[in-house]
């Protein structure tokens, strides 16, 4: 029985190592998975006992006897195409199903960076953008290498101009469009801005066509380049144990930074595997290793070297002098058990001020985590301790969560069988432990990978099976294959090599035979792909930024670089019944990275789903926190031709009431939080299709750069630089007696609105992020007067605005000296129109507070013009999360000199008026007496 068995595995292992009839195909231009009806498709052959191509009917092959030929198909639809091999051959004759379809997109854009020659660090670039057939492409533009277009498709790209088609050019990261401009040249030019080390360009067509050919829009990257001095005699490669299969890091924000370990050396690249490069040592003051090579087991790639685990301590290789150093700024030395790398981007995380780690590494009993570089000649230590946990148990793996705050660590304790998992928020620090169940004992060594998620999803593999634990749950489950779960088995005894998990929830998992499976994680079946590379050879798998996959084989000291078509793949192995997908189109509008909410607002997401009439499928949105924010649902539900339409509209909002907070809840009152949302269907089969975007952060608190502004009055003007300085009377200051020189600050108060003296005035304010305007703000509102002027007043009542009781005022806030920046605000203001049991006090003095619609106005000093500044703040503790202030200045004029002058010189008038009488009754005196006079003569 026992030697069966060994015979057996003998033969298994015969079997799989001798399937060496493998065959590949590829499209002409490798960016797309896009293949066509008559367009080329090069199949290749790998091995020795090929006869001919086997094709259907509707496709055509140049010559079908040999390896490598081409072919093109003139019908639409699954193609089943498979090499025919000899009779001796043991070989399996693998068929694939491939799915051409009748696509009118046959038209690419093709993008060049020229090389300028001279051009300075800080100049911009420009990108050269026209239209090719690849039916018709030559050599250099499929190579990427062409700088002008040809003869053809010059006369093609202006006749597509023509028809109105152009070149919308969107940056990738986020979506903001750039100027193109069409040129003599037949092509479109755009500029980018150097600095960038990479550019990912969205190009975006226009439908227009040419004979029935539109172009297809399309992804492109470039990368800057950055050459590297050439290594002399005294660096020493790096390299894994013989024998290990490679691995792979490269940066989550970043992925066409990539570094690649393997027993050959270790490599990496900036481009995405455009080029590469080893990467070797100067050994420093450490001891020259014996065999000429340093023995790695772990590598991490930072912004500006390599940590590499070697032995159990940890090593920092700085990019600048690419030295090895041991315990620079007290990287661990000893007891390191494992490194590990981020896994999902946080670029776009908006957790403000905090940086969140990018390496972990454990001990035993401890984990440290790192940020994104290390700088190892300051003092400071790049690793800080962030969990210790008691000699009972030990770290068995560690990765960063679901969540792009979380961290997570495996651990086993010493009295239990089952695995825990502690996970903590980076920026809160609180450590959870939950232990997951499964009837099974595991063995180790484990891996560990977190889906990304809103709700804690994540992996867990040894050599030969992978469990899973799906949001939030306690049980581990395991993932399939024909109803076994011991994936080494079904790969003739080979394990577990590495896997990877796209956006899309594609996930492959490779096997060290180069044996693929794959699932859409969700479902737990994993399925088999045809062989695509030899067993016997080192392969390792990478996802590059626009998500397609590269294989990556070590080929005599050399990597082999190959797209894999892993849609095509899937599709061709997923045709049957059994996979079919319980919806035909699943899309929504959740596609911004963060989504604000302040105070008061909300987002309206909608999700829709169309299935064949019975099938019971619905949308999930599912999130983190569930205290934060509210959400209410409402679905619009249509049947038609057997088809139905889900639309769910989802209102997520925030509406806490911080009315009632007393005077010393400030942080409450100013708290945020971030909570993360996913969009799913209810369920999904491996076939499925799922937009790239599934999960979006809400960050509630106060939006980044909002702001207020005071609009200026239209017909008022408001004049700049007029004045230097003014004076303004001691008797009109709250805080002294002391005529106060004020030098006018221009660029913090900005221009002055002049107002004639008499006019009501009541600012009207704006609300802004940025340079957008969001709305206009009819939330109550305080002022005061930058340097204490009291000559302005209200021209309403408390008793005219109708307050219930006696309201604030700066008088009543103002006690106990405190500054009027502090002493009112959105923390302690209280309305009054709330019916409370305060007194009903005095309701005849002014009403200080205004807002957009109410009777309220600033009216100014009668008496004097005089120049105002007036600082403005929002006091509706349930306006906003941020604190909503500004300036604005006002100059009354329309008093004339006189009318200035008379307070001081008032006695001046009933002087003159009695002059002005004594000079009439002397008058009066003087004709009288002259009368007098004359009638005596007469
Ligand atoms: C077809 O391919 C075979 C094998 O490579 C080669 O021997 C033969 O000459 C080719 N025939 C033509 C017509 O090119
Ligand atoms: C295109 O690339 C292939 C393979 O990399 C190379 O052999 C060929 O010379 C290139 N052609 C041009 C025109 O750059
Ligand atoms: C779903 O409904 C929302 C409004 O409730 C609407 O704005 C949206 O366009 C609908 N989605 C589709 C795909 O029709
Ligand atoms: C105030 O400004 C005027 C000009 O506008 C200038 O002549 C005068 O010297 C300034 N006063 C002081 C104290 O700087
Ligand atoms: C205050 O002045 C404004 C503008 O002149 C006027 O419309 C409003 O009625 C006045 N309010 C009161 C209470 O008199
Ligand atoms: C604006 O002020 C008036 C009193 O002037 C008040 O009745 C009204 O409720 C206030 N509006 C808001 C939005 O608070």
């Amino acid at each position: 029985m026992l030697r069966f068995g060994v015979v057996l595995t003998y033969i298994l292992l015969i079997y799989f190592q001798t399937v060496v009839g493998i065959w590949r195909y590829k499209n002409i231009l490798e960016e797309k998975e896009l293949f066509i009806v008559d367009r080329n498709i090069f199949l290749e052959y790998e091995g020795s006992s090929f006869l001919e191509w086997q094709y259907p009917e509707g496709c055509d092959v140049n010559n079908k006897s040999s390896p490598h030929a081409v072919m093109w198909c003139k019908a639409p639809g699954f193609q089943a195409v498979k090499p025919l091999l000899s009779d001796m051959s043991t070989d399996k004759e693998e068929e694939r199903h491939l799915y051409i379809s009748d696509s009118f997109f046959r038209l690419a854009w093709y993008a060049v960076i020229p090389l300028l020659r001279n051009a300075s660090e800080h100049d911009s670039q420009i990108v050269r953008i026209w239209v090719i057939d690849p039916d018709r492409a030559d050599e250099a533009e499929i190579n990427n290498t062409a700088m002008i277009p040809s003869v053809y498709f010059r006369y093609l790209t202006k006749r597509l101009l023509v028809g109105g088609e152009f070149a919308v050019i969107e940056l990738f990261s986020f979506p903001q469009t750039i100027q193109s401009y069409f040129t003599n040249q037949g092509l479109w030019e755009a500029r980018l801005l150097r600095d960038s080390e990479y550019h990912h360009l969205h190009i975006i067509s226009q439908s227009v066509s040419f004979h029935g050919k539109s172009v297809a829009s399309s992804q492109h990257v470039f990368y800057g380049t950055s050459p590297e001095k050439p290594y002399g005699d005294k660096e020493v490669p790096l390299r894994l144990t013989t024998g290990s299969p490679m691995s792979i890091v490269w940066g989550a924000c970043t992925p066409y930074r990539a570094l690649l370990l393997s027993d050959k050396g270790t490599f990496v690249t900036k481009n995405a595997f455009l080029t590469y490069k080893e990467i070797k040592v100067d050994p420093g003051e450490l001891l020259m290793p014996s065999d000429g090579y340093y023995v790695v087991s772990d590598a991490v790639l930072l912004e500006n070297g390599s940590i590499f685990r070697i032995g159990d301590a940890l090593f920092w290789r700085d990019n600048e002098d690419r030295k090895l150093r041991r315990n620079p700024m007290k990287l661990l030395d000893k007891g390191v058990k494992g490194l590990s790398f981020r896994t999902h981007c946080a670029d776009h995380y908006p957790l403000q001020e905090f940086e969140l780690a990018t390496v972990l590494a454990w001990t035993d009993h401890e984990l440290y985590k790192g940020g994104k570089a290390l700088d190892w000649k300051t003092n400071s230590s790049y690793m800080s301790n962030i969990l210790s946990i008691p000699k009972t148990a030990t770290i068995l793996t560690a990765a960063f969560g679901s969540h792009p705050a979380s961290l997570s660590a495996l651990v086993m304790y010493t009295d239990s069988v089952q695995l825990s998992v502690l996970t903590s928020y980076e920026n809160e620090g609180v450590w959870k432990n939950r232990t997951l169940w499964s009837k099974n004992v595991l063995q180790g060594p484990f891996q560990m990978l977190f889906v990304s998620a809103a709700l804690e999803t994540l992996l867990v593999w040894n050599k030969d099976t992978m469990l899973y634990s799906f949001h939030n749950d306690s049980e581990w489950r395991y993932l399939q294959i024909m109803d076994s779960s011991n994936l080494s088995q079904e790969a003739g005894g080979s394990h577990i090599h590495h896997m990877i998990i796209d956006h899309s929830l594609n996930m492959l998992v490779k096997m060290e035979n180069n044996i693929l499976f794959f699932c859409k994680f969700g479902t737990n079946k994993l399925f088999r792909l045809p062989t695509w590379n030899d067993p016997g050879r080192s392969v390792v798998l990478y996802l590059n930024q626009k998500e397609q996959i590269t294989m990556l084989t070590m080929l005599d000291r050399s990597l082999h670089v190959q797209k894999y078509p892993l849609q095509m793949e899937i599709r061709s192995a997923m045709r049957e019944e059994v996979h079919s997908c319980p919806y035909i189109g699943f899309t929504h509008n959740m596609n911004r990275p963060v989504y604000y909410i302040d105070k008061g607002e909300g987002v309206e997401l909608w999700a829709q789903i169309v299935n064949h009439e019975g099938e019971n499928i619905n949308v999930t949105l599912s999130r983190n926190k569930d205290h934060v924010l509210h959400i209410t649902e409402s679905t619009h539900f249509e049947s038609a031709h057997h088809l139905d339409t889900t639309n769910k509209t989802f209102n997520i909002y925030q509406d806490a009431d911080y009315r009632d907070m007393t005077n010393n809840s400030d942080l409450i009152w100013n708290s945020s939080d971030i909570v993360s949302m996913e969009l799913l269907p209810t369920q999904i089969a491996n076939s499925c299709s799922l937009p790239k975007n599934r999960i979006s952060h809400f960050f509630v608190g106060c939006p980044p750069n909002r702001h207020i502004r005071v609009i200026k009055p239209q017909r008022t003007p408001c004049q700049m630089h007029t004045f230097d300085n003014y004076t303004i009377p001691g008797f009109v200051l709250s805080n002294s007696s002391k005529d106060l020189l004020v030098f006018y600050d221009w660029k913090s108060f900005g221009c002055v609105l002049r107002i004639h003296y008499k006019d009501e005035f009541r600012p009207d304010i704006e609300l802004y992020d940025g340079e957008a305007f969001v709305r206009s703000v009819d939330a109550n509102f305080i002022v005061w007067e930058n340097f204490n002027r009291k000559d302005y007043y209200f021209n309403a009542t408390m008793r005219q605005v109708a307050c219930l009781h006696e309201a604030q005022t700066w008088k009543s806030m103002l006690v106990d000296e405190k500054r009027p920046e502090e002493a009112w605000g959105p923390h302690n203001y209280r309305s009054c129109f709330v019916d409370t049991t305060e007194k009903l006090g005095n309701l005849d003095q002014p009403y200080e507070i205004m807002n957009r619609s109410s009777k309220n106005y600033l009216s100014f000093s009668e008496e004097y013009n005089a120049i105002y500044v007036f600082n403005l703040k929002i006091v509706d503790p349930n306006y906003s999360f941020c604190n909503l202030r500004a300036v604005f200045a006002v100059q009354t004029y329309g008093i004339s000199m006189v009318d200035q002058l008379s307070p001081h010189y008032q006695f001046l008038i009933p002087f003159l008026i009695s002059l002005i009488l004594l000079c009439f009754l002397f008058y009066r005196y003087t004709s009288i007496f002259r009368d007098m006079l004359q009638k005596k003569c007469l």
